[in-house]
């Protein structure tokens, strides 16, 4: 099979802010417990943090975190999560029917994030509670000043400000399932002014607003419009969560569905634009995908949990080759839109939904580790409008899928990476790169990640391998593949 790929220097859909690659890390089942703390495992250094773990992390490059939530911030105390270890209050856990120690919380997360090179994004309570405990939380993370909060944090041993820039006001707080869940009209205004006092405590901070939950939420769309007219100047991002399903219409329907990410992702941009112009704004909304992956393996299991356990096995997908491609097709869409989406966050990091899986004994990373990682160590720079076309197969949901889904994205002024999933289980695609309209390709390498059984996954004795080539003249993906092609150009 042959298939197309064309782009030139003139015409870029816009810089890839590298926040793109960030993720998620909830206290629920095992991401926090046994995932990153483990203070009774020899794995972990002396703060009893998994140093296996901190290396997985690292090479994910994950520039920014989410914490701690997810639906476990909107019963959250973040209180409860400071000072003395013994003196914190063991607690329930509404939203996942867990016991939360609390032996880990803000401090011991903002001490962590430096050995995996990374920063934090913050969501606040707005479900339980309001604008006080937001500010409190903002002056203990952010303040200078000789008050309560900030001196609590110098007393707990940081005398520095944590300077932590993004916010969350609030989790998916359209759903029923969200303790403390508002009407768009209440919600709107109590983001309004959250937004609005905690931007008077530090004006340097840019803050996320709830979009829906998901795209198929009954009130998609009417939600963002209500929230938006009553926060729109306060507010910097809207947020997106999308999770895909089963494979249940098969392999070929399964690797397609990042088309609704495109999809949902047009929706969001037409509806904020939308409120742009009803509020008359110069303002331009950006977008927070702050929670997308695949999540369905673990659904049997989890409806046999028993609750008020602590890090029980919550969410533990076991992943398989076909949704590396899902994921792989997601980050060439989330690169597709760099003009709007400046972050998203990758659900979850450790243990739960996540690349990394962790025992007692050391950990997998999962078949999705490798587009993720890919994506955010040659994803730099900036996007061009590239146009793929190759031949096609048809699946009731989407029509006419390509079994090509490829981006062009310039590094810098001399060096390309191309991110390309050929969906066709059998057959090779031979790809033709016009760049300029006539530039010739040079030092061309190409990375092949695939594999001929969609269902297999990885385990610590075997993990599906990357092949590597280099100084190629052509380019071929491999059938049903994740690849990464770099190369330079002379005119
Ligand atoms: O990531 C798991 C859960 O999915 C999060 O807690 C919630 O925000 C979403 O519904």
């Amino acid at each position: 099979m042959q298939g197309k790929l064309y782009a030139n220097d003139l015409f870029s859909v816009g810089k890839i802010d590298h926040r793109i690659n960030s993720a998620l890390a909830e206290h629920m089942g095992r991401s926090i417990y046994e995932g990153i703390y483990d203070p009774k495992n020899k794995l972990s250094d002396d703060a009893g943090m998994r140093l296996d773990v901190i290396d997985a992390v690292k090479e994910l490059d994950v520039p920014m975190i989410r914490y701690p939530g997810g639906n476990f911030v909107s019963t959250y105390r973040w209180e409860d999560g400071i000072g003395p270890k013994d003196q914190r209050p063991q607690r329930v856990d509404l939203a996942w029917q867990s016991i939360e120690t609390n032996q880990f919380g803000l401090d011991e997360f903002m001490d962590w994030l430096p050995k995996v090179n990374s920063s934090a994004m913050i969501a606040v309570n707005l479900g339980t509670r309001g604008i006080e405990e937001a500010c409190n939380l903002l002056e203990y993370c952010n303040l200078d000043t000789d008050t309560y909060w900030a001196n609590l944090r110098r007393q707990n041993g940081h005398d520095k400000p944590y300077g932590v820039k993004t916010w969350c006001l609030g989790n998916e707080m359209d759903a029923e399932w969200q303790f403390g869940h508002k009407s768009a009209h209440e919600y709107g205004q109590l983001v309004n002014e959250t937004a609005k006092a905690m931007k008077a405590l530090d004006p340097s901070i840019e803050t996320v607003v709830c979009g829906s939950s998901n795209e198929h939420m009954p009130e998609f769309g009417k939600w963002e419009t209500a929230v938006l007219q009553e926060c729109y100047e306060n507010v910097d991002y809207i947020s997106m969560h999308q999770y895909y399903d089963a494979p249940e219409q098969g392999t070929m329907h399964h690797v397609a569905k990042s088309i609704r990410m495109d999809k949902f992702i047009d929706s969001v941009v037409a509806l904020a634009d939308a409120a742009k112009a009803t509020q008359k704004s110069d303002k331009t909304l950006n977008i927070s995908f702050d929670e997308w992956n695949v999540w369905y393996h673990s659904n049997e299991a989890d409806e046999h949990n028993e609750p008020w356990q602590q890090a029980p096995h919550l969410l533990e997908d076991v992943y398989d080759f076909q949704d590396a491609l899902l994921v792989g097709s997601s980050l060439i869409t989330l690169l597709k839109h760099v003009d709007r989406v400046k972050i998203a966050c990758f659900a979850q990091l450790v243990n739960v939904i996540a690349p990394i899986l962790t025992d007692e004994t050391g950990l997998i990373k999962q078949t999705i580790f490798t587009p993720l990682a890919d994506v955010s160590k040659y994803g730099y720079g900036e996007t061009l409008l590239t146009n793929a076309s190759s031949d096609t197969y048809h699946v009731a949901e989407f029509g006419d899928v390509p079994y090509l889904d490829a981006v062009i994205v310039k590094n810098n002024a001399d060096q390309y990476t191309v991110f390309a999933v050929n969906r066709h289980q059998t057959e090779s695609l031979t790809l033709d790169i016009g760049l300029n309209a006539g530039d010739k390709l040079t030092n061309i390498t190409q990375r092949s990640y695939t594999c001929d059984d969609p269902h297999l996954t990885n385990t610590k004795e075997q993990v599906i391998p990357v092949t590597v080539k280099e100084d190629l003249h052509e380019v071929t993906l491999p059938a049903f593949s994740w690849n990464v092609i770099q190369f330079q150009t002379f005119a």
